[in-house]
């Protein structure tokens, strides 16, 4: 795996929102919607405490004492955010592969480890330094040293790679030149890029979000295409947010939401950078359509997964 791009390295935390979705999709798999989702590969990226969380979450056994309860409901209600939004995304990627995927906010995202389709694609993994930094001692602890099929990595560790290279790319997106990052980390924008962002844009400000598209925009030729997930306004939601702060916090409480954005919103914003929504389904309808579970329906309603190409 070659790393590449300038990141800031703020001084901020890898992200604990990043871990709390592995360990949604971790605690989901072979528990939901079994037909269409499965993430085996997640459960390696998790530390052991991590992991006993996901045991007590698929066993159905909620632990005792309160910081350990909350953790549990975090993950269980995560599962059922991630499942139909994993679905609807890896569906979305199936039907519009290219060559170069970038995955912005990558996480402890495992679809370079684990999507067959990617075999002939290359992937950048942006995300901000802390987060990247943080996955790669992940992958590199998951599994014992062995060469992968990255470029130019001296010695890949942890699982085997389906994607054809798997490029890190440390950026923030509130203060780096994300194509900048990506001219040094070999991404080509003459050629088509199917664009992932997901889970990312409720964290950044509106401006950022602005930003972020002008900046993949400028390397989007015709041929590709922006799968986005983010999160519609909802009184619901928010105050069931403000509720678990008031009740005990949240484990991701140092990561606020700074955007939502309305279907009209986003779909206004990504025309004027020449990208044209052609889906966009809230997250309630797919879980509702896969069968998975549903308790959540305030979150999920307000989640949505958009898809937009440029012809
Ligand atoms: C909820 S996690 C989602 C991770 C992954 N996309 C997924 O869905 O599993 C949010 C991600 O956004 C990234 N992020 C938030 N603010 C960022 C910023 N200013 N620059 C770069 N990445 C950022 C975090 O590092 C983290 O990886």
């Amino acid at each position: 795996m070659s790393g590449s791009g300038s990141g800031s390295g703020s001084g901020r935390a890898a992200s604990r929102t990043a871990v709390l979705v592995c360990q949604g999709r971790a605690a989901a798999h072979g528990r939901a919607a079994t037909d269409h989702f499965a993430d085996p590969v997640a459960v390696g990226l998790l530390r052991v405490a991590e992991r006993e969380t996901v045991d007590d979450v698929r066993a159905k056994i909620p632990p005792e004492g309160r910081q350990e309860r909350l953790a549990y409901e975090s993950v269980r209600a995560c599962a059922e955010v991630v499942v139909p939004r994993t679905v609807a995304i890896d569906e979305a990627l199936r039907a519009r592969m290219t060559g170069q995927l970038v995955i912005l906010g990558a996480g402890l995202d495992t679809r370079a480890w684990r999507l067959p389709g990617l075999a002939g694609t290359d992937v950048w993994e942006v995300d901000h330094p802390a987060s990247q930094q943080d996955k790669r001692a992940r992958l590199a602890e998951a599994a014992p040293a062995r060469r992968g099929p990255d470029k130019d990595g001296p010695v890949a560790a942890g699982p085997a790679a389906v994607a054809r290279s798997v490029r890190f790319t440390p950026v923030d997106f509130a203060v780096d030149d994300l194509g900048a990052a990506l001219d040094a980390a070999g991404h080509d924008p003459s050629a088509p890029t199917t664009w992932l962002w997901e889970g990312v844009v409720p964290y950044l400000t509106r401006d950022e979000v602005r930003a972020t598209v002008a900046a993949l925009a400028a390397r989007t030729v015709p041929g590709s295409a922006l799968v986005v997930n983010y999160q519609a306004p909802s009184a619901r939601a928010a105050a069931g947010r403000l509720l678990a702060r008031v009740l005990g916090g949240s484990v991701t409480s140092g990561e606020p939401w700074r955007s939502l954005w309305r279907p009209r919103r986003m779909a206004a914003l990504l025309a004027e950078y020449g990208l044209r929504v052609v889906s966009d389904d809230d997250l309630l309808a797919l879980a509702q359509t896969l069968g998975s579970p549903a308790r959540r329906w305030t979150s999920l309603r307000s989640g949505r997964v958009a898809v937009a190409e440029s012809r």
